[in-house]
């Protein structure tokens, strides 16, 4: 089971694997903005990852589409609601929160 480490906080969560950031996340009561609901439309849900980037899902064209209209995105970014949690732990920073 991946354990979700928020950085900042320091806060870990164990979540399931293959549910996504945004649901681990809310789930663990964090405050994230996720206006569109996980549809990859707001891109309120940006998140920097900073560990364990390789081991989550693969980013599709629908968040790579939203991600490329956000301003302040790096190689790090994913939106919380696209991005599946795999076997491995990750480290993530809240931009919203
Ligand atoms: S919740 Fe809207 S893009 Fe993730």
């Amino acid at each position: 089971m991946p354990i979700l480490t928020i950085k900042a906080t320091g806060k870990t969560v164990e979540a399931a694997e293959g549910i996504s950031i945004l649901q681990a996340l809310l789930a663990a009561g964090e405050a994230i903005a996720h206006k569109c609901e996980g549809k990859a439309e707001c891109g309120s849900c940006h998140i920097f990852v900073l560990e364990g980037r390789k081991n989550l899902s693969k980013i599709q064209r629908l968040e790579n589409e939203k991600l490329d209209t956000i301003v302040g995105v790096g190689s790090g970014s994913r939106l919380a609601c696209q991005a599946k949690l795999g076997t491995e732990n990750i480290t993530v920073e809240l931009l919203n929160a």
